[in-house]
């Protein structure tokens, strides 16, 4: 049965929600507050680049099932069901800022109908959905938890073809009515309290970031002990209580999630008298990472960074995103420049200069004259380039490959020193 709905705040996640679920049929009603996003929108353009989802934003503004209009107030008056999708930084003391949610939930609350529901997309701390719950001031109102399991780069298909849907409320009515939301997407459906639902979604963006930060340090045992990261992964996934996802060892994880979500999951833990030190390792694992590159594009450039020249491929936090937000290969780049370094970047979804960073448009004309090439995001293309262009351009035929990318073996036979993570 098709549900009006509106959902705040254009992001990643906002705009995926609003979009995928005009698609299921839903009448939907997108929010904003900046006006060129809005304009831009209503027009079909896209700020970011997400697979699949400029096609369904035409297919359902067509529809006439989807649009978007300035201001979370002039969205909400004829909507059953609001959905809160606004950021939630992390603040000064690790902690994620709510200021962005209870402004939202305010600016809401006189126009919303009554025996509305109002629910929390936002990952945000445990207890949160009560802290919505006091800035909306109306009884009348249910608050709803209903975290997200988006990954950037396949968000529409994550949203549509979900492992599961989990919903945090008290108010059993109004979980059902949520769940009716979702009937179509034949995913299983779980209904727990709101800390409980909270929860789940730091819990397991946590548990993914351990497990890259595992396999990370596996790999570094199997640089010490002459093993193959790759084999050893391959192995090891086998085993279905482990499976074979999120174990590829890279250069650190990274991107507007994990880092943001861990410190936070810290942060509540230790607020609630717990001390996570399995997490904290996790994190320090991760920045150890990082200098784990550094110090890997040190010694291919011949032991000095110092005035040295180096060719960076990949600057977004993953591949299939322009989203570089909290990227590793920013991370790199910036402790390769601190310790001298000159980087020269390219990046296909990346056309400007960025955070300190000179970015050329094209992968060869920044291997002029470098000592040495670290790949840092997994793009596709990287695999195809031209080896003797690469190979001519460079000073010297030395390349860091932080995600394990490239064919080693067509490297070597190229005469390049070809170093990887966690194999020789
Ligand atoms: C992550 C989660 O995967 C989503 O389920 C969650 O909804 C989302 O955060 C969120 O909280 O909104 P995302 O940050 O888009 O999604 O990206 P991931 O695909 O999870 O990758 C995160 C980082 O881990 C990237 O830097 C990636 O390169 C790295 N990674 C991932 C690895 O180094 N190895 C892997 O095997 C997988």
């Amino acid at each position: 049965m098709a549900s009006n709905i509106a959902v705040i705040g254009t992001g990643y996640v906002g705009l995926t929600t609003g979009a995928c679920l005009a698609h299921i049929g839903h009448d939907v009603i997108c929010a904003d507050v900046d006006q060129h996003k809005v304009e831009r929108l209503n027009q079909g353009e896209l700020p970011i680049l997400e697979d699949g989802l400029e096609e369904i934003v035409r297919d359902a503004m067509s529809a006439g099932r989807l649009r978007f209009v300035l201001g979370a107030a002039n969205a909400v008056a004829d909507r059953e069901f609001v959905f809160l999708c606004v950021p939630t930084p992390q603040g000064e003391d690790g902690s994620a800022d709510l200021s962005y949610i209870q402004d939202a939930a305010t600016e809401i609350s006189p126009h919303l109908l009554s025996e509305a529901i109002v629910i929390n997309k936002s990952t945000v701390p445990v207890g949160s959905t009560r802290v919505v719950e006091r800035a909306l001031r109306r009884p009348d109102v249910s608050v709803v938890s209903n975290p997200e399991f988006l990954r950037e780069g396949s968000a529409v298909h994550d949203f549509l073809h979900p492992d599961r849907v989990v919903i945090g409320a008290d108010d059993q009515a109004a979980a059902i009515r949520v769940a009716s939301l979702y009937l179509s997407l034949a995913a299983p459906l779980m209904v727990t309290d709101p800390a409980s639902a909270e929860t789940i979604k730091y819990a397991s963006n946590a548990f993914l970031a351990a497990k890259i930060s595992f396999v990370n340090a596996i790999a570094a045992v199997c640089e010490a002990v002459g093993a193959d990261v790759a084999d050893v992964v391959l192995g090891m996934g086998y085993d279905k209580r482990i499976g074979q996802e999120f174990l590829r060892p890279g250069p650190g994880w990274g991107g507007s999630c994990f880092p943001k979500d861990s410190h936070a999951l810290v942060h509540i833990a230790e607020n609630a008298g717990y001390q996570f030190s399995l997490l904290e390792g996790v994190i320090e694992v991760n920045e150890q990472q990082f200098d784990r590159v550094v110090d890997k594009v040190r010694v291919a450039a011949g032991g000095s960074l110092d005035g040295v020249r180096i060719a960076a491929w990949g600057l977004t936090f993953k591949a299939r995103t322009d989203d570089t937000r909290d990227s590793p290969a920013i991370k790199i780049i910036g402790r390769l420049q601190a310790q001298g370094a000159e980087v020269i970047a390219y990046d296909p979804a990346i056309h400007h200069d960025i955070a300190g960073i000179t970015v050329a448009a094209d992968p060869y004309a920044v291997c002029e004259g470098a000592a040495a090439l670290v790949v840092l995001t997994e793009w596709d293309e990287f695999k195809w380039v031209d080896l003797e262009k690469v190979g001519a351009a460079l000073a010297k035929r030395r390349i860091v490959d932080a995600r394990n990318l490239m064919d080693r073996n067509r490297l070597r036979q190229a005469g390049f020193d070809y170093q990887g993570i966690g194999r020789s």
